[in-house]
């Protein structure tokens, strides 16, 4: 399935409530707003998160079909300080392992007082079907094969709008294996939606994408692309997506498009450097990039927890 033809329709009912989080395309300007003023809600003055009892009646199952640190434990960490149970399904020895299908385990799990699951899977669209096909529960993508990422993107938007007040008159450059990136995909539509006109896309022809991107312009040269911009976005590299014919040759690629402290002095003073993570140093940046002054990429993690509680907390009815 291609990226674009899914639909993200079911997660919002007939008076436009947010009853599941699949994608971020279609989703209003002021639903986006929402969830990132609620995230900041949850962030004191010191930067420290708050707790709330928002979901002491509720339980959240975690099925993580591929592996994850940032995005399984904020989620985990997001449900308990709002004083959700939660569970980790442990794939591995379910008994999806004994041909049982997803949805007769969803339904199982739905019956043990799940409310709400965080799923992701290789899969396109994965859970998109899976909110299609089961009621009275919530679904929330954590990341289907290269189509979308939306909890990530909104963390970005948070971690963006900390820094840089608006997104009117933003330049953004994404640089990396962009074909393959969900996070990229989400990234883009909620910019897109949020007023940020000036989004450029810097890769080899092999990691650009392969359908047209009306509105952004793509760059094959690094130091042109990130000229005077104001945030860069460097992607992992996700060979467990490509072909072996796309996989560029790590040192060729470093040099065209690895990001130094050099090759950063061509964005604006201020830039601020974000990286979904996991970083791959030496490939897709110097660690010299990833520790140093520009990055956010530690203050995108823990966004991580307070736009997951925002998600869950509109989910649940409580905005
Ligand atoms: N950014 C992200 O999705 O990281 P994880 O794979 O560690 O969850």
């Amino acid at each position: 399935m291609k990226p674009h033809a899914i639909s993200n329709e079911s997660q919002l009912n007939s008076a436009g409530r947010l009853i599941h989080l699949l994608g971020l395309k279609g989703l209003p300007k002021k639903q986006l707003e929402k969830i990132l003023d609620v995230a900041d809600g949850l962030i004191d003055k010191k930067g420290n998160l708050q707790k709330s009892k928002i979901l002491r009646d509720m339980s959240v199952a975690n099925l993580f079909f591929e592996p994850s640190t940032r995005t399984r434990n904020t989620f985990e960490i997001a449900a308990k300080r709002t004083s959700a149970k939660t569970i980790n399904v442990d794939l591995a020895n379910s008994a999806t392992k004994k041909n049982e299908t997803l949805m007769d385990t969803m339904h199982t799990l739905k019956a043990m007082q799940i409310d709400m699951f965080v799923i992701r899977h290789k899969q396109n669209g994965l859970p998109h079907h899976v909110a299609e096909n089961i009621e009275g529960v919530s679904i929330l993508n954590a990341g289907d094969g290269i189509n979308a990422h939306p909890t990530q993107a909104l963390l970005d938007m948070l971690t963006i709008r900390q820094h840089k007040k608006t997104f009117d008159n933003l330049s953004v450059a994404i640089v990396g294996d962009i074909r393959h990136s969900r996070v990229a995909r989400s990234g883009i539509q909620a910019m897109k939606t949020l007023g940020t006109t000036d989004i450029r896309l810097i890769a080899p022809e092999t990691l650009h994408y392969k359908e047209e991107t009306p509105g952004l312009e793509r760059f094959d040269n690094l130091k042109k692309g990130i000229e005077g911009a104001d945030v860069v976005i460097s992607l992992r590299m996700q060979k467990e997506r490509m072909i072996a014919a796309d996989i560029p040759d790590e040192q060729t690629y470093f040099e065209n498009f690895g990001l130094t402290p050099e090759v950063l002095k061509c964005a604006k003073p201020d830039v601020i450097l974000m990286h979904p993570g996991p970083v791959n140093r030496g490939i897709e940046l110097e660690s010299s990039v990833a520790d140093g002054p520009h990055s956010v990429i530690l203050q995108q993690v823990t966004n991580g927890i307070a736009v997951r509680m925002a998600v869950m907390v509109i989910l649940a009815g409580a905005f």
